[in-house]
């Protein structure tokens, strides 16, 4: 009998990372989807021939449709992934971010513990979390200080302990993964790495001829989305429920990132590249760096690309891309 998962956020990113994971394995996979004006269903679209891939409408601030959906398939296992996780927007639609993330969760796990309680959870807890809070040598770990930055990250950890609250009063089975930021050439354009890439792909390609952005300095661990992917479907084959942090281990700042990829291009980014006061957030997390051991010891995971490969891999992405569809 095949497995049942349910997936929120679908259309993004990770959501069509784990998509293609879990279908690989044979697993029925229900994705969830908002309603917006414009199609955003780009990342999924060549999994709709799939009869195993079947598309929602879902919104986290209607709890009926959680209820409904979830009492409709009585799921094995649920991801949710879906948020407002754009970290600078959250400061400008604060209500929208925190409410979507910290009730959207309290209700799918209110709907499992009343409809499906053997069905195991899956949350997307954030290295945003983190904050400011002074970063160990060897980097964050799940004991780690988290004294949140934005919006968002409060949101993100509100949801991370509720998380925690109902594995321990319910025994749900019910993990947090605190994935550091993690990208591919799927990643959304507003998000540094790849709105650097896809700059350097169209001055590159004679099509722009600057490139804005906010604070270089900040400090990342950046991974590759297909491999966190993995990580998120260990944690539910796991006897036990728990957090893990799946991170690189390596972190670089943001100007690093960006000679990475005008190096590759063979640019000089000094040409291109101004400085937009409006792009700087209003309280910056200045330092990422990731600690995954546990995962390693307990889920065997490891990250499997390398900075390098994946700047390359999304900036080579992007050229392709914007051949075909600009020039
Ligand atoms: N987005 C953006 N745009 N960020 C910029 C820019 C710019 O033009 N210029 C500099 N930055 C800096 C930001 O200030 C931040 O320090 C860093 O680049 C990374 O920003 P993002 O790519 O927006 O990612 P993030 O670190 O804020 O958050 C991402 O990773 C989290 C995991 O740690 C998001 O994916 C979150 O949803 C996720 O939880």
């Amino acid at each position: 009998m095949k497995k049942t998962a349910i997936i929120s956020g679908v259309c993004g990113q990770d959501g069509s990372y784990l998509s293609e994971f879990l279908l690989s394995k044979g697993y029925k996979v229900i994705g969830l989807k908002r309603r917006t004006s414009l199609i955003t269903t780009d990342r999924i679209d060549h999994l709709y021939d799939n009869e195993d891939f079947i598309l929602e409408y879902h919104d986290l601030n209607d709890s009926s449709s959680t209820w409904r959906l979830i009492s409709k398939y009585k799921p094995d296992e649920i991801y949710n992934l879906a948020a407002q996780s754009h970290v600078r927007v959250s400061f400008d639609v604060p209500e929208d971010t925190v409410n979507g993330i910290s009730m959207g969760t309290l209700h799918i796990l209110e709907a499992i513990r009343a409809l499906v309680p053997d069905c195991k959870f899956y949350q997307a807890s954030s290295s945003e979390m983190y904050g400011d809070a002074p970063c160990p040598e060897t980097g964050y770990t799940e004991e780690s200080r988290m004294t949140p930055a934005s919006p968002y990250a409060c949101a993100k950890l509100f949801a991370h302990n509720l998380v925690r609250n109902y594995r321990v009063a319910y025994n749900m089975h019910a993990s947090s993964g605190i994935l550091f930021n993690h990208e591919s050439p799927r990643r959304g354009e507003t998000f540094v790495t790849r709105k650097i890439t896809l700059a350097a792909a169209r001055i590159k390609l004679g099509l722009q001829d600057k490139l804005s952005l906010g604070n270089l300095s900040s400090y990342r661990d950046w991974g590759f989305a297909g491999d966190y992917a993995k990580a998120m479907w260990l944690m539910l084959q796991q006897d036990k429920a728990d957090e893990y942090v799946i991170s690189t281990g390596h972190t670089y700042t943001v100007k690093h990132f960006l000679h990475e990829v005008f190096d590759i291009a063979g640019l000089d980014p000094e040409k291109y590249v101004e400085i937009d006061d409006r792009l700087f957030r209003p309280h910056e997390v200045p330092y990422l760096l990731g600690d995954s051991s546990k995962a390693k010891e307990v889920l065997g995971w490891e990250p499997e690309t390398s900075f390098k490969d994946l700047a390359k891999m999304m900036y080579d992405s992007d050229y392709k891309f914007i051949l075909d569809t600009e020039k």
